[in-house]
């Protein structure tokens, strides 16, 4: 008689997990997504609010040093970044950090975990299209001085909502890519981050062009204090790099191409955003930004620096194609980590079955579409950031631990990437997660504990009775 401790903790091989790779029931997934599309598809994930709206609101807390604030958390986030690489590099496979988990901490952290990541992906990804009305709305409103009713564009109780019909839409959109194959979504979702990535250059070459550099002076006028608080806001602009993990059964060559994308798709998104900020607050005074707005605040920079509307309306079209590309990266990283879970019996085996013929997970990608279009198109989400955000550094930080603890207990597997400066840097990725999550509001922090406590009841119910190492008892 195995006591109910030793199942918690009981950990499945990484060797194990890499060999049941690709394999689902009935089918197999299909090996075809190269460095590239891996990398778009994290950069695809990333680039999203964060830098379109969350950049406003962060600039009156820290004035021009906003730009010092995206560095920070650009190297809160590099730390998590490094050890995902090494992780997916040893254990490629496509439940990211759910299944690093297991090969390291045991089966009840896996599930925790993977209960945290359908914060990450499938709650936040619901908030994300409730939010991608509004874009839509604002951008036909500058073309065409038109809008969409707030009867279908809002959640029931929202504004005038009755239901929100463009969130259900991109839902389908993207559901319906994703049922095409992982290749073809990940083609459509390249084309959609070079729209975006050439709208924001579209932004700085504009921004810069009516650059005053007395507008940075003075660069800090709140301080430290300001610096920091910007840095754990923009934080939530940084996270999706990892999504490039989910798809290591997908990856053409995942050893050698994941650890590669998740580094690369952070160095992108980087400069990207350093750039962005630089310009928007060198081209209108940091006073200027409101810190309430829940516009695209570069749509205005834009507009003030220009004279002319028509900069914004490329802004918000590019806000509009940049969060449809996070929809369709995130559902698909949603599916994948349900795949891995099912795998493992800790979820039906209905989310691992695989259609021979298109080498989709379709039963999966149906129930999951369905179940964002339901809390999306019926529940008010917009104030789901943080609850994102918190699930989402948890994870990193289980991540950052697993690190550690393979190097430890399995020193003898091939890594193709290494973090640097071990143990330093997994270590420091641990403690900035906390400090990260430290500042979030005790109201995410109930949310949260809520959220975990239901995980926690479904895992005893379901995942404790049915998974797979029941049979090979350890
Ligand atoms: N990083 C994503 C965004 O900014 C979540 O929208």
């Amino acid at each position: 008689m195995v006591s109910m401790a030793r199942r918690l903790l009981r950990t499945k091989p990484a060797d194990e997990i890499v060999a049941e790779g690709g394999h689902g029931e009935g089918g197999e997934l299909r090996r075809t997504m190269t460095m590239w599309q891996l990398t778009l598809f994290s950069v695809g994930a990333t680039l999203g609010t964060g830098i379109f709206v969350i950049l406003g609101q962060a600039v009156p807390k820290a004035g021009p040093a906003v730009v010092i604030s995206f560095v920070l958390a650009a190297v809160t986030a590099l730390f998590s970044a490094l050890s995902y690489a090494e992780l997916a590099g040893t254990i490629p496979v496509s439940g990211s950090s759910y299944s690093y988990a297991y090969a390291t901490m045991g089966e009840l952290v896996a599930w925790v975990c993977g209960w945290c990541l359908m914060l990450e992906y499938a709650v936040s990804v619901a908030a994300v299209a409730v939010g991608w009305g509004e874009y839509l709305n604002r951008f036909l409103s500058d073309l065409a001085g038109t809008r969409l009713p707030d009867a279908i564009t809002h959640s029931p109780g929202d504004q005038g909502g009755v239901l929100n019909l463009t969130a259900i839409l991109i839902v389908l959109l993207a559901t319906w890519l994703l049922l095409r194959g992982a290749s073809e979504s990940a083609t459509a979702n390249a084309f959609f981050v070079l729209i975006k990535i050439a709208v924001l250059a579209f932004f700085c070459v504009v921004a810069f062009s009516a650059f005053n550099t007395g507008d940075l002076t003075p660069f800090a006028p709140l301080g430290v204090a300001g610096v920091t608080a910007a840095a754990s806001q923009v934080f939530f602009s940084y996270i999706g790099f990892d999504a490039a993990s989910t798809a290591g059964e997908e990856a053409r060559d995942p050893r050698r191409d994941l650890p590669r994308a998740i580094i690369l798709s952070l160095v992108i998104v980087t400069t990207v955003y350093v750039a962005v900020a630089l310009s928007a607050v060198g081209a209108m005074h940091w006073r200027l930004f409101d810190p309430n707005s829940t516009e695209a605040s570069l749509a205005l920079v834009a507009d003030r620096a220009t004279g002319a509307t028509w900069p914004g309306i490329i802004i918000s079209f590019g806000a509009v194609v940049a969060i449809a590309s996070v929809v369709l990266t995130v559902l698909y990283g949603q599916t994948r980590i349900l795949f891995a879970m099912s795998r493992d019996g800790l979820i039906p085996k209905v989310f691992q079955r695989v259609d021979p013929r298109r080498q989709v997970p379709i039963a999966n990608t149906l129930i999951v579409a369905l179940f964002v279009s339901v809390l999306a198109g019926f529940v008010p989400l917009g104030q789901l950031a943080e609850a994102t955000s918190i699930g989402t550094l948890f994870a990193f930080a289980i991540v950052n631990a697993g690190v550690l603890v393979l190097r430890r207990t399995r020193p003898e597997l091939p890594r193709s990437f290494r973090t640097p400066f071990f143990p330093v840097t997994p270590i420091l990725g641990v403690i900035f997660c906390f400090v990260v999550m430290a500042g979030l509001a005790p109201v995410t922090w109930l949310a949260f504990a809520a959220w975990m406590a239901v995980g926690l009841l479904a895992y005893l119910l379901y995942g404790y009775r049915h998974s797979r190492l029941n049979r090979s008892v350890r």
